[in-house]
């Protein structure tokens, strides 16, 4: 085997978001770009050498170049050993399992997530620890430093390996193991529920679909959902995974789901339904003629975590990010135990998890989980519904009604405003930090403010402190928060999310009932003025 040592000059735009870099696919398929980031990522975190990883795709455009250039990669840096699911490919999830069973070093997966994918999409590196988490601010400024000075990676000379086999191979003195992709997720899956009460449930003739956007939950949902629980063939929908996911934006929600949207709100609707993204950890929740909305879905699970076999004897705190609307914390409040607000992104979740302070956590955008892993979890998710739903013989809606009669609703929603300026984006955000006091106490609209701050989190576990969002509270349990998303590839997106609670009315139609307080947050934020939208791009 021949070590070569290829001689690059830098780029310098891969600063890591949150968890790795995110990139169109025309960025990242220029000479030496990839090879540059994870030179720079091995350096930075001191090598590779005796290391494990687990390494595997959401099978995305580019998933098969780049996967061999990081194996090859790996063994000239002295990689020991590589887990990798067959073909190439781990639903982000199942990577985290395997990650965590197997004790390794670090795990890359290469996805965009709910990005749209293909030769115009985009692709991505996601990072992950030892702990199955992301790693630190310092070390992803490392690695942005290493991406600004690099001269030079190191790859080896040889043939393509082939990833089709399970089982073990070498390339050098690096041991290859080629596992199957679904075996020890299904297994963690079946220590977590219920599957003999969610077996009954399908044999007694519950109609339910599973849609896996043309990514790479298919093959799981096959597997788990049809041959293993005994949804009837052909419950799984979309479920060959496609480089270009079939040309859809393989992001479940309102928008970029809406043919399943249109299924479940016909005639001939199921009993339920579930969709997952591009790697596998969101996901939608959609009952015959209803729609549950993610904020709602954390909370109600975690109202419902008793009939859980894994979680029936008690279960931690739960977490929710900021931007999450806070229907959570009234359950966690009923509960007695801890309710964590923390930036948006799985980080600080993990930390919280580690630490044994929370059990449940979950974002607005469509991701939910618990500490069997470090990422969240799109068929877990529905997995737990379909657990609630069969140990309760109720339906997705009335499980959801008997929620809100219990804590309220809080009617909740996201409005994004795409394609800033980013500059511009910069300015409305920081001038609106400087006004937010001067809000409190006026009413806009009926809606008196009772405070406004930035959000402001400090890590309880490695004390690091982040600033994410803005929030305007009103009288009577409603609020905004603004922020500026972090995964986006074409200049800003100015996200508002709006919560307004209702103690007895649950039949408002959510645009209806949040539309005047999106005027109230447009007004404050002078968005119209600033970017020229008068609406929002997506609302979800
Ligand atoms: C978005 C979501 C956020 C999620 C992240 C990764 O980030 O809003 O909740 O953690 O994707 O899936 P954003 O673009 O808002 O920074
Ligand atoms: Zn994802």
């Amino acid at each position: 085997m021949q070590i070569q040592t290829i001689a690059t000059t830098p780029y310098t735009d891969q600063k890591m978001g949150t968890a790795g870099i995110r990139k169109k696919v025309k960025t990242i398929i220029q000479p030496n770009y990839l090879e540059n980031f994870v030179q720079s990522l091995f350096d930075a975190i001191g090598g590779v050498k005796d290391k494990t990883f687990v390494l595997s795709g959401d099978g995305r455009y580019y998933n098969d170049v780049a996967i061999q250039k990081i194996i090859k990669m790996a063994a000239a840096n002295g990689m020991k050993k590589l887990i990798i699911g067959q073909n190439g490919m781990l639903s982000t999830p199942a990577s985290s399992c395997i990650l965590l069973k197997n004790h390794a070093d670090g795990g890359l997966t290469l996805t965009a997530s709910h990005n749209p994918g293909g030769i115009n999409g985009d692709f991505g590196i996601k990072y992950a620890t030892s702990n199955g988490g992301q790693c630190s601010s310092q070390v992803s400024a490392e690695i942005y430093e290493k991406t600004k000075t690099i001269t030079s990676y190191k790859t080896i000379d040889a043939p393509d390996v082939n990833l089709s086999n399970i089982g073990s191979q070498t390339l050098g003195d690096m041991q290859i193991e080629i596992v199957d992709p679904i075996k020890d997720y299904l297994l963690m899956m079946e220590n977590i529920f219920d599957f003999e009460v969610i077996k009954k449930l399908f044999a007694n003739g519950f109609d339910f679909v599973f849609d896996a956007m043309n990514a790479v939950t298919g093959p799981y949902g096959i597997k788990i959902f049809e041959e293993v629980l005994g949804a009837k063939k052909g419950s799984v929908h979309q479920a060959v995974p496609m480089p270009d996911f079939g040309g859809l934006h393989p992001d479940p929600n309102l928008v970029y789901a809406k043919h399943l949207v249109d299924l479940m709100y016909s005639d001939n609707a199921p009993d339920m339904a579930g969709a997952n993204d591009g790697d596998g950890d969101r996901n939608m929740i959609l009952g015959k003629k209803f729609f549950v909305s993610p904020s709602d879905s954390l909370a109600i699970l975690t109202d419902n975590y008793k009939y859980i076999p894994a979680y029936k004897n008690g279960i931690f705190g739960v977490a929710k990010s900021a931007a999450t609307s806070t229907a959570v914390c009234r359950v966690a409040k009923a509960l007695n135990i801890n309710c964590y607000e923390v930036p948006t992104g799985w980080k600080n979740f993990c930390n919280l998890m580690d630490t044994n302070r929370i059990t449940f956590c979950g974002e607005e955008s469509f991701g939910t989980s618990s500490s069997h892993i470090r990422e969240k979890d799109g068929i877990w998710a529905i997995l737990f519904w379909l657990n609630i739903i069969a140990a309760t013989g109720k339906s997705v809606e009335q499980i959801t009604r008997d929620f809100w009669a219990k804590y309220g609703r809080t009617y909740y929603l996201r409005f994004d405003f795409d394609g800033i300026d980013t500059a511009v984006a910069d300015q409305l955000m920081a001038d609106l930090e400087q006004n937010l006091s001067s809000f409190e106490g006026k009413t806009y609209n009926t809606y008196k403010v009772s405070e406004a701050k930035p959000f402001i989190y400090h890590d309880v576990v490695d004390g690091s402190v982040t600033k994410n969002g803005l929030l305007v509270y009103f009288e009577g349990g409603h609020r905004i928060c603004y922020r500026l998303s972090g995964t986006g590839t074409n200049g800003a997106t100015l996200r508002v999310y709006i919560e307004s609670y209702d103690k007895d009315n649950f039949d408002k139609n959510p645009v209806e009932a949040l539309t005047p307080l999106l005027n109230v947050a447009m007004i404050l934020a002078e968005i119209e003025k600033r970017t020229g939208k008068n609406k929002p791009d997506l609302t979800t």
